[in-house]
């Protein structure tokens, strides 16, 4: 028979191991996400550059990063991940629908400003390029938190 403190020693064990999983896991994901948008930063900033010189195949290839992108982002915030050096927002969570239709306006800002580039319309890469930033702004203004969280 196992003693009840050995079996509270495992069970105590096994919680920790279960706790700091998820805590490294949190971290990781936070990580990965805020690479994530950093990478977004850096297409948005190659779109500008590449639209300036008609380099109409960046542009293309770069909203299909945008698009890419942005499909991934839901995923990187599951529930509960605001702590940390994160700026989420528990409204991401309280308001999920609405996180999910900002990341898939940006998908669709990306897929318009692909095709855009595809026929080079210099006049929709216009508009569409402003769509994808205020797809980005939209975002950030409801679920980004000015600091980070505890
Ligand atoms: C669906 C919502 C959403 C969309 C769309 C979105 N972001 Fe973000 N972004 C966030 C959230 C939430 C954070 C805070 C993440 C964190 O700190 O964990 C963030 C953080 C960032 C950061 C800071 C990353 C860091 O290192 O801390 C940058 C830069 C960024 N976004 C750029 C962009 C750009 C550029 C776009 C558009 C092309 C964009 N984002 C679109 C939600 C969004």
């Amino acid at each position: 028979m196992v003693g009840k403190s050995t079996l509270m020693a495992a069970t105590f064990g096994f919680i920790t191991l279960i706790f700091s999983s998820q805590v490294y896991g949190q971290a990781d994901v936070i990580e990965k996400r805020q690479k994530l948008m950093k990478g977004q930063s850096a297409a948005a900033k190659a779109i500008k550059g590449a639209v300036a010189e008609k380099d109409y195949a960046t542009v293309e290839a770069k909203a299909k990063d945008l698009m890419n992108s942005a499909n991934q982002i839901p995923d990187l915030f599951p529930k509960g991940s605001n702590k940390g050096k994160t700026k989420a927002k528990a409204e991401i969570w309280e308001k999920s629908a609405e996180f999910k239709k900002d990341a898939k306006a940006l998908n669709k800002a990306a897929s318009e400003l692909a095709a855009a580039a595809k026929s080079k319309d210099d006049a929709a890469i216009a508009v569409k390029v402003k769509a994808i930033g205020e797809t980005c702004s939209t975002c950030h203004k409801e679920f980004r938190a000015q600091k980070y969280g505890e």
